[in-house]
């Protein structure tokens, strides 16, 4: 057990900080580093610390280091920016600037004529966020972020990692020096409490722990976050150093506790987030609560010592010890075996689910053969896709391959949303059952989906999947017009009951268009420059009425998904409903495909021609990969069919489907991901039609927000579809790590319906991965 005294050594905590005025700090800026600029004060506890924004418009952070600071281990902190920036260059670490003698230290007097050592860095984007504030997908992100850091940073050494810091906690023992500046009888006594568990429990079982470089501090001071609520800035690395792997996300996991609404729980996603990209070990797991523990006490301990050293900054290092002793004492008042143990399942759920045996690739297809049939869809690619994860944009294979999922559009606001999960989880811990009986959530969703649709559509029908949702609109715009024919594009796709199946000759066997269906081209901009849509309907009404049909409604996706992606003026459709009613047909807009924000201008893709369909009908992200759908209509469409019959669904608008879908509502909102849609889509649309300036098999970029088409064709005078080079290319974008698809009648435009959190980032990769397959097709 270590006993040294902690003010036993030079210790940078120990000694007064540097103090250059606004004055001296730029002049050093400018003749060290070459940057005109002004400087304003950041704060830190034992450096100087200033935000230099230079002339020119860029800003950086000015670190004028404590002189007790050895030089090694300011040398190693940038080395291991530099490590981190060469081994995962998007995580956002500070960048070490030279000097003008290219040095990324160099040295200035202060005004109290001692020798610092002074270093500048890029300044990062961001905010820094206190923990009640942090929205679910935050508290992962963070997490995630934490085991980043700890995969960047575990091939790198440094013969300074040795360098000893109190706050590193396999020196928690030595806290107990400081007990005696804790006045607060109960307060030592917890305190107490924490150091004798960690003396039995984890100090002889750290030395077996996993060991590197870790960060040390990442606290919520030293990330930041932006608007999109992904971590935009990791700062800080004056706490390097060589310890237990674990003790970074003790670290984190404590300031992401302090007054959160339940610290645990915001502990348990965190660590999901961790355990996302980072196993944690059983050793670690069984010590995590006691490290928790310990680096509370050091936090508060701490704080009382420096106090009694310099009262004059009292404010600075008291600043969060009120909240420390409050989590102290939350946890100590559960027990900490209680606390403990609840920090340890959490680390072990996903570490025990990961670690079962999966069967190999080949013994699962065949048993998937072999037990589904086969009728089921084919498995997609030549190398079918065994994926056991996924998040965000991400979805990750059984060898734990990321693969960019640019063509799923169910997981509307991103694969396993921690808000939607939580939802359902929550939900289905309370109270599941059918609308029989009176509860909230189907009220309030249908609430929520009428106030986003045009006036008039006030009635709200739940089901569980696209085809029930247009099944049903199908009996009432038959029930309410008395029609019993059906007109929808060409090559269109709209369910797989019986009834819907008739409505989707993307699957029609040749020459088996039901007799009661009538199809339009879709307005093909490219191909025929969009087709005068009143007379195809025009005739399409003809017909069903020349084979004495009444025609009851106009099935239409108004992004033509499966017709080939088209974006039509708006008179199309309005040009469309007009001639519907009158011919006392109605018509329905098929948003489960392309509605919830994914057209960038609206949440619902009709909008944006300014109509009001009879039935609306959602399914697919609603529920971001939970089963729930809808038809919304009119209330005397509802009524009239209400005079014949009622409307029950078994399963159709429980209450965990409908806290699912009002989540969902609530991310697209909150994470302002239609706007994100419109933002990103744009991105993605210029860099593809870069591309198309270079690849003459694109004959045609189209699309509207996170729907976007790309056409290709053997040569751009001829248009003739490329559907093989089509196909080659999304093996090769499988093979590259980014997933897309095709549709149209002759599966040669590459379908891009990827989920809304889509980055610009990710953009430029299927930009680029598409790039690289045009320019080998073959490989795939
Ligand atoms: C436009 C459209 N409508 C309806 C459906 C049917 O939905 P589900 O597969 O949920 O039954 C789909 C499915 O792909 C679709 O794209």
């Amino acid at each position: 057990m270590e006993e040294a005294a902690p003010a036993s050594r030079r210790d940078p905590l120990d000694t007064p900080p540097p103090a250059f005025s606004l004055e001296e700090a730029r002049a050093v800026a400018e003749r060290v580093f070459g940057i005109a600029g002004s400087a304003t004060p950041l704060g830190s506890e034992r450096d100087q610390n200033l935000r230099l924004a230079a002339d020119d418009g860029e800003n950086f952070l000015l670190k004028i280091s404590n002189p007790a600071d050895q030089r090694g281990a300011l040398e190693m902190q940038s080395l291991a920016m530099l490590h981190i920036a060469a081994v995962d260059p998007d995580l956002p670490v500070m960048r070490p600037q030279r000097s003008l003698d290219r040095s990324y230290h160099a040295e200035a007097e202060g005004p109290d004529g001692r020798t610092h050592i002074v270093r500048l860095f890029s300044f990062l984007p961001g905010r820094a966020v206190i923990a009640p504030e942090l929205q679910t997908s935050e508290l992962w992100a963070v997490g995630a972020a934490v085991a980043r850091i700890g995969i960047a940073l575990r091939g790198f050494f440094h013969p300074a990692g040795g360098y000893e810091i109190l706050w590193d906690l396999k020196h928690t023992p030595r806290l107990r020096n400081l007990l005696e500046h804790v006045s607060d009888g109960p307060r030592r006594e917890m305190a107490e409490r924490v150091l004798g568990r960690f003396e039995q429990r984890v100090g002889p079982n750290l030395p077996s722990l996993r060991a590197q470089m870790i960060h040390n501090d990442l606290s919520l001071d030293n990330i930041l976050l932006d608007e999109s609520h992904q971590v935009s800035g990791i700062v800080d690395f004056g706490d390097l150093t060589h310890t237990a792997l674990i003790c970074d996300l003790a670290i984190a996991l404590v300031s992401l506790m302090w007054d959160a609404p339940d610290p645990l729980d915001a502990c348990r996603t965190a660590i999901e987030g961790y355990t996302s990209l980072m196993s944690i070990e059983e050793a670690e797991a069984e010590v995590l609560g006691d490290l928790i523990g310990a680096r509370l006490v050091a936090l508060g301990l701490i704080a009382r010592w420096r106090v009694d050293q310099y009262p004059e900054n009292a404010d600075y290092i008291t600043g969060n010890e009120e909240r420390t002793w409050a989590l102290l004492d939350y946890l100590d008042t559960l027990t900490w075996p209680q606390a403990g143990e609840r920090i340890r399942s959490a680390c072990l759920s996903e570490t025990s689910a990961r670690s079962s045996t999966r069967p190999p690739v080949g013994e699962l297809i065949e048993r998937r053969r072999r037990v589904l049939g086969p009728a089921l869809s084919a498995l997609t690619y030549d190398r079918p896709l065994y994926l056991v994860r996924a998040q965000g944009t991400r979805m990750y294979d059984e060898q734990g391959a990321a693969y960019l999922d640019a063509y799923n559009n169910v997981p509307v606001v991103g694969h396993c949303h921690p808000r939607v999960s939580a939802a359902i989880a929550q939900q289905s811990r309370t109270l599941n059952t059918n609308t029989r009986y009176l509860h909230e959530s189907v009220v309030e969703l249908a609430e929520r989906l009428v106030a986003t649709m045009p006036g008039g559509l006030d009635t709200v029908m739940f089901f569980n999947s696209g085809s029930e949702a247009n099944d049903i609109a199908w009996r009432l715009a038959t029930t309410y017009t008395g029609g019993t024919g059906a007109v929808v594009t060409a090559h269109a796709y709209h369910g797989v009951t019986t009834t819907t199946i008739a409505f989707s000759p993307e699957e029609w066997a040749a020459g088996q268009q039901p007799a009661h269906v009538e199809t339009v081209p879709p307005p093909d901009g490219y191909r025929s420059g969009g087709g005068e849509p009143a007379g195809a309907i025009g005739m399409a009404l003809d017909a069903l009425t020349d084979r004495g049909m009444k025609p009851a409604a106009f099935f239409v996706d108004p992004l033509f998904t499966s017709d080939g992606i088209h974006t039509p003026p708006p008179t199309y459709l309005q040009k469309i409903i007009r001639a519907l009613h009158q011919a006392g047909a109605l018509l329905v807009a098929d948003e489960v495909q392309c509605g919830f924000g994914r057209s960038g201008s609206h949440l619902w893709s009709f909008e944006s021609s300014g109509i009001t369909p009879d039935l609306v009908t959602l399914g697919k992200p609603m529920g971001n990969g939970h089963p729930i759908a809808a038809v919304v209509t009119r209330r005397e469409i509802a009524e009239r069919f209400a005079q014949q019959s009622d409307m029950f669904s078994t399963f159709g608008g429980n209450p965990v489907a409908c806290r699912a879908a009002l989540s969902v509502l609530d991310v697209i909102e909150e994470e302002h991901l239609r706007l994100r849609a419109h933002e990103v889509g744009l991105h993605l649309r210029e860099g593809l039609a870069q591309l198309q300036e270079r690849h003459p098999s694109i004959g045609d970029v189209r699309g509207t927000g996170l729907l976007v088409g790309v056409e290709l064709v053997e040569e751009p005078t001829t248009q003739e579809p490329a559907s093989r080079l089509a196909a080659s290319v999304m093996e090769t974008m499988r093979e590259r790590g980014v997933l897309i698809g095709s549709t149209g009648p002759a599966a040669n435009v590459l379908k891009i319906r990827p989920p809304l959190v889509l980055t610009h980032d990710d953009a430029d990769l299927i930009v680029s991965a598409l790039d690289a397959a045009l320019n080998e097709p073959t490989l795939g």
